[in-house]
């Protein structure tokens, strides 16, 4: 079942969603050439904190960081470390925050320093693969409509699609149904009403969709190599269209 959301926890997801935006904002500045990914998570929890959430991540089935730090060919679930940013890397940063018992999430890819024109085209159109998701989401459709967006989208500009990971419902638990893919058919799925609360988080890859674990039981790469961007909403969805809880 897809839990409808009264005003009371829509306003308490905003509150969370927006200590995730503002988070993002935060660590913005940071993501220079020399920092080690572990600064920028322990920067990250330390903000969270002051804001009176906790990071949700921590913990989530044994993760061990604050947050999501995924370079380049990394997709989701980097993990903190002493490696550090370099000019030129796509660095994402996922974030997840619990604002008393709710959840936001919101993933976003940065460039550090000057990058390569492929670097620039996996974020600017991870980025507006995001946007076409949202845009066909109102109170009635259903969850292929978001998918086939993507992926009609992704498909336009030639990247991939990774299929193993997906969106998902978001509220007291930080993944919630219905699992919100970034391919499908359009027309098909789980009906949206208002009031639902769902993260749209397209994965793109500039070569092959493949992906595999690596050893340390998280971080999940591309099998070829290639850069991947991953940019990531939590929204609500009202009569009209929808409301983005990560933000401003
Ligand atoms: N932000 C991830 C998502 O969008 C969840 C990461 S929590 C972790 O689903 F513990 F799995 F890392
Ligand atoms: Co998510």
């Amino acid at each position: 079942m897809i839990s409808i959301k009264s005003d009371r926890e829509i306003e308490l997801l905003r509150e969370a969603g927006h200590i995730v935006y503002e988070t993002h904002q935060y660590l913005k500045p940071f993501l220079h050439p020399g920092i080690t990914t572990q600064e920028i998570d322990d920067l990250a929890a330390e903000f969270i904190i002051s804001k009176g959430a906790t990071p949700s991540c921590k913990g989530y089935n044994g993760y061990p960081a604050n947050i999501c730090i995924s370079i380049n060919d990394e997709v989701v679930h980097g993990i903190a470390s002493k490696r550090k940013l370099k000019e030129g890397d796509i660095v994402t940063l996922d974030i997840c925050a619990c604002y008393k018992g709710y959840h936001g999430d919101s993933a976003w890819s940065y460039p550090v320093g000057n990058i390569s024109s492929d670097a620039k085209y996996i974020l600017e159109h991870t980025e507006k693969a995001l946007y076409e998701g949202l845009k066909v989401i109102k109170n009635g459709c259903r969850v292929g409509d978001i998918s086939h967006a993507v992926e009609e989208y992704a498909n336009t500009y030639h990247l991939g699609v990774v299929k193993e990971l997906t969106g998902h419902g978001v509220g007291n638990h930080l993944h919630e149904e219905p699992n919100v893919p970034n391919y499908g058919k359009a027309g098909t799925g789980p009906v949206l009403r208002t009031g639902m609360v769902i993260a749209v988080e397209p994965m793109l890859t500039l070569g092959s969709p493949d992906i595999y674990m690596l050893d340390d039981d998280w971080t999940i790469k591309t099998d070829d190599g290639s850069l991947s961007g991953h940019f990531e909403h939590t929204i609500v969805v009202t009569d009209d269209g929808y409301e983005i809880l990560t933000k401003e």
